[in-house]
C-alpha cells in the first residue's frame, strides 16, 4: 500500500471507532479576533484536531449554506446574528445537536425552542450609532441622539451601514425599524436616512470601523463593537438612540449532513462553556455571554439600561419575512453601488 493508501484506512478506522478527530469546518461570523482566538483554544484541547476557519457575514454564511444544501462544504457556523440562524433552521439547513443547555439564560433557550435545538444563543448585544467626535465638532454637527436625527440633511454623506442583504447586523437595523415604526414608516426612514449614506458594506462592523478612523462622521452598528473601538482609544462615542433599539442574540448551528457532526457537536459544547465564553473579552468581545455563569465584561454595555424592544425572533427570523423585507429594502432604500 502507498502512504497515501495508508493514511485513508487509518482515517477510515479512526472514524469507525467514532472518533471525530481530524478536520472541523467552521464559518465564523463574529469579529475576525475572536474567531481566531476560539479557533486556538480549541485546537490547543484537542490536538488532533484542525479546525478550518473562514469569516464571513451572517446573510453571506446564509447564503453558502443555501447553496451547499445536500453536499455542505461547513460542519458548523458559530457566531453571527440569530436571525438568519433560525432561516437556515427552518429551511432544513442546520439540526440538532442535543448538547446540553441547561446552564443557559432565557434569550438563548428561547433561540434553541424557535428552532427546535438547531440554533443556539451564544452571545447578545444591542444596535446603536456611533460617531466620531473629532469629524462632528471639527464640522460643527450636532450629535444625534434619534434614530429620527440620522434622516437630518446635516449628515449629508456622512453616515455608514453595512447592506442588509449580506449582514445580519444591517438586517437587524431593518427588523427593529419595522417593529419601531411598522413596515411603511420603516421604509421611509430608511429611505431618508439612505439619503444620507456615503457606503453600504458587506460587514456589519466595518462602518464603526471607518467611524472610528474618521473617515465616516456616523455609523450605525452593535454598541459593544463601538466600546471596543473607543476603549482601544479612538474618539467615538455611542449612542442608545431615543426611540429604543433592537438587539441580536448571535447564535451557533451544526450544518444539516455535516461531514464531522460530532466534531462540530465538540465546538458547540466548546463554545457554551462558561469558561470559554468569558474568554471574549480578553480580546475586545463585549457581548453579553449566553451561559448564566460567564463573566461580563465591565465594559459590556448594560441591556437592562438602554431601552430594548421585545424583538420578536420568531417573526423576524423566519425565511418568509426576511424575503419580503430585503426585497423591499432593495427597491424602496437599495444600494446604488452594491460590493462584490
Ligand atoms: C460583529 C459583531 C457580532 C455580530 C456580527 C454580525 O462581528 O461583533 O456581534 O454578530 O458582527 O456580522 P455581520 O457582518 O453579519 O453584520
Amino acid at each position: 500500500m502507498n502512504k497515501l493508501g495508508m493514511i485513508s484506512a487509518t482515517a477510515l478506522l479512526v472514524s469507525a471507532t467514532g472518533a471525530w478527530a481530524d478536520e472541523v469546518s467552521l464559518v465564523c461570523s463574529a469579529q475576525p479576533e475572536w474567531c481566531e482566538m476560539m479557533v486556538a483554544a480549541f485546537e490547543a484541547e484537542n490536538p488532533d484536531t484542525d479546525v478550518l476557519m473562514v469569516r464571513k457575514s451572517t446573510g453571506e454564511t446564509l447564503a453558502q449554506i443555501r447553496a451547499e444544501a445536500g453536499n455542505p462544504k461547513i460542519d458548523v457556523w458559530w457566531g453571527g446574528t440569530g436571525d438568519p440562524h433560525l432561516i437556515a433552521a427552518e429551511e432544513g439547513l442546520t439540526q440538532a445537536s442535543g448538547v446540553d443547555t441547561s446552564e443557559l439564560l432565557g434569550w438563548s433557550q428561547n433561540m434553541a425552542e424557535i428552532s427546535q435545538g438547531r440554533a443556539i444563543g451564544i452571545y447578545a448585544g444591542a444596535l446603536g450609532i456611533a460617531y466620531n467626535t473629532e469629524t462632528l465638532a471639527g464640522r460643527d454637527i450636532a450629535a444625534p441622539e434619534c434614530w429620527a436625527d440620522l434622516e437630518d440633511p446635516r449628515f449629508a454623506g456622512e453616515i455608514q451601514v453595512a447592506n442588509p442583504n449580506s449582514s445580519g447586523t444591517a438586517y437587524t437595523e431593518l427588523a427593529t425599524f419595522v417593529q419601531l415604526f411598522g413596515e411603511d414608516e420603516a421604509m421611509k426612514k430608511l429611505a431618508a436616512i439612505g439619503a444620507n449614506i456615503n457606503s453600504y458594506t458587506k460587514s456589519g462592523s466595518a462602518p464603526s470601523r471607518a467611524a472610528a478612523r474618521g473617515e465616516t462622521g456616523v455609523s450605525i452598528g452593535f454598541m459593544h463593537d463601538m466600546v471596543n473601538l473607543a476603549s482601544q482609544g479612538f474618539p467615538l462615542a455611542v449612542v442608545a438612540p431615543c426611540e429604543g433599539t433592537g438587539y441580536e442574540v448571535g447564535a451557533v448551528s451544526v450544518i444539516e449532513g455535516a461531514r464531522n457532526f460530532e466534531g462540530a457537536k465538540a465546538w458547540v459544547e466548546f463554545a457554551l462553556r462558561a469558561d470559554i465564553q468569558s474568554k471574549a473579552q480578553d480580546v475586545g468581545q463585549f457581548q453579553v455571554p449566553s451561559n448564566s455563569n460567564a463573566q461580563v465584561a465591565p465594559e459590556s454595555p448594560d441591556l437592562a439600561s438602554i431601552k430594548l424592544i421585545d424583538y420578536d425572533f420568531a417573526t423576524y427570523g423566519s425565511s418568509e419575512t426576511r424575503s419580503r423585507l430585503l426585497a423591499r429594502w432593495d427597491a424602496e432604500v437599495g444600494d446604488p453601488n452594491p460590493q462584490q
